[in-house]
């Protein structure tokens, strides 16, 4: 049996849309054996255990690219990255799928060209690029080429994700944003994600605030999640250094102090206080 063990990933950072993702410690492990005829899977919702299944139809996508043939396949999945949550979670199947692909086929496909058949899936390589080096990573493309850069981040913080007990789709979530931007809205950007990169690498946390605003997704997509200003101003009086939408949303990523031992039970609090189920998990980079 062949295992892949993937984190979960969150994306955009505020003003890094499709650009800044990072790993974070929650995953989701792949086991992998090819079997005389058909295809089996365990460990995933009925819904999602046939011939559509993200990690299944990613092995058969990279299959094709390396020109190898199965028979049958089983696939065992355990999986703590929660779907549709802004965490990363198709990337990581995708991921799964490819790089499963790549050691049953005893492919000695490159990383490089693993990121590069699963962006080809996902569309945008921000939780792909991470998922795969960990850490923080900056990754764009132009002409399908990715190029990305790992970057160190100062190591006193921590992640809280605040994760809805709501799914939102990426596709609902990408229909709400405006096809073109205007140059002030465009400047305001470049501005922030430069200063969030600068921030977060020497540990500028005051910074964190104003680095993490952007005028490109986060102000189209709060109207998908009730309440989310008051989270976010609730997060800040709390403690929180920063705060942004993960992804596609609709998990709220807190960046806190990793000696503040405070704040995760206090918004869990607050959540409760206000009927809101939600799962409140202290995450670390991966
Ligand atoms: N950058 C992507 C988005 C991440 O915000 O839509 C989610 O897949």
């Amino acid at each position: 049996m062949i295992k892949v063990k993937v984190p979960a990933t969150s994306a955009n950072l505020g003003p890094g849309f499709d650009t800044l993702g990072l790993a974070l410690n929650l995953y989701n492990t792949f086991s992998f054996k090819e079997i005389p005829k058909g295809l089996e899977i365990e460990g995933c919702d009925n819904y999602y255990a046939n011939e559509k299944n993200l990690v299944y139809t990613s092995m058969l996508k990279t299959f094709n690219k390396i020109g190898y043939e199965t028979k049958g396949i089983r696939i065992e999945m355990d999986t703590d990255i929660p779907i549709s949550r802004g965490l990363g979670s198709s990337a990581a199947c995708i991921l799964g799928g490819v790089m499963g692909a790549n050691e049953l086929a005893k492919a000695s496909l490159s990383k490089d060209e693993i990121l590069e058949i699963a962006t080809e899936i996902e569309g945008h390589p921000d939780n792909i690029a991470p998922a795969l080096f960990g850490g923080l990573v900056v990754s764009v493309m132009e002409d399908k080429n990715i190029y990305y850069n790992k970057i160190d981040i100062a190591s006193e913080i921590k992640f809280v994700a605040l994760i809805p007990d709501f799914t939102l789709s990426t596709t609902k979530s990408r229909e709400v944003l405006p096809s073109t931007f205007n140059n002030k809205d465009a400047i305001y950007n470049i501005g922030r994600v430069s200063l969030l990169l600068s921030a977060l690498s020497n540990g500028r946390f005051d910074l964190l605030k104003i680095s993490l605003r952007d005028k490109v997704h986060q102000p189209y997509r709060k109207k998908l999640i009730p309440k989310v200003d008051e989270i976010l101003n609730k997060c800040y009086e709390l403690g929180s250094l920063g705060v942004y939408l993960s992804g596609a949303g609709p998990t709220i990523m807190a960046i806190v102090k990793k000696d503040d031992m405070n704040f995760t039970k206090r918004i869990k609090d607050y959540l409760n206080s206000i009927n809101y189920n939600w799962n409140v998990k202290e995450l670390d980079l991966d």
